[in-house]
């Protein structure tokens, strides 16, 4: 199987040497079976760096460019994690396909301004026509409403593409927005029919059952 993750900037910024270590064996262990790209975000620390960015001033655009450099620093600790596993970090989506190799972990973070990393993650697995996208982040999959705000937001079992699109037209587009899904990834993931999962990656399994079945998490498909 071919199974393209988007692993949540704060899943991995706060975690010390012993949990990167357990994400990075999780992804090896799949590995040795499936191909495996992960593509990481931002995080906290993008959305601390971007906050100073913008007290200076600058564009949206200018805070893009910060939150795909500190994923991309994510990245790269996710790769000392993994060590000899890690492929060669690609510098865009042709690379990134190129580099896969069996038992290789193929690790990258943001690519292009105006977007996040699940945008990233859709475009990678329509490029290497991924068998799975798994979204692991930091709830337990896609709300009504924002369930950190909202105590009433209802989680969604399953959705068709259409509805994600639905639902991510109605988040905000601001550099660092905490949004649910990115627009541009819902589109991508409902133009290629891509079989995708948003499931909570805080519960090191996720990232099997996400891939596999049996996730608690929302599972996104045409009906
Ligand atoms: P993230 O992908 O980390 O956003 O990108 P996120 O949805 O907040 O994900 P978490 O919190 O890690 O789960 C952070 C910011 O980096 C810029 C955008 O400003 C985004 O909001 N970015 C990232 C880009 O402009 N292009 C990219 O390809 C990736």
């Amino acid at each position: 199987m071919k199974i393209v993750y988007s692993l949540g900037g704060s899943l991995l910024a706060d975690q010390d040497r012993d949990g990167l270590l357990r994400y990075a064996n999780e992804l090896k262990e799949l590995a040795k079976e499936h191909r495996i790209y992960v593509v990481v975000g931002g995080g906290r620390y993008a959305r601390k760096y971007i906050e100073k960015a913008r007290d200076l001033k600058v564009s949206e655009a200018f805070c893009d460019m910060i939150g795909i450099n500190i994923s991309k620093v994510n990245a790269i600790l996710l790769m000392a994690a993994l060590g000899d596993d890690a492929a060669m970090l690609p510098e865009d989506y042709f690379e990134a396909a190129q580099t896969s190799a069996p038992g290789k972990v193929v690790v990258m973070g943001g690519v292009a301004l105006g977007q996040t990393t699940d945008a990233v993650s859709a475009l990678l697995a329509e490029l290497v026509k991924a068998d799975r996208l798994v979204i692991a982040t930091n709830v337990d999959g896609v709300f009504s409403a924002d369930p950190n705000v909202d105590p009433s937001a209802k989680k969604y079992d399953h959705m068709t593409p259409k509805k994600l699109v639905q639902i991510a037209m109605m988040t905000e587009m601001k550099a660092g927005s905490k949004s649910a899904i990115d627009p541009l990834a819902a589109k991508i993931i409902e133009r290629s029919s891509i079989p995708t999962a948003v499931v909570n990656g805080r519960e090191l399994e996720n990232l099997k059952r996400g891939a596999m079945g049996g996730h608690q998490g929302t599972e996104i498909r045409s009906k």
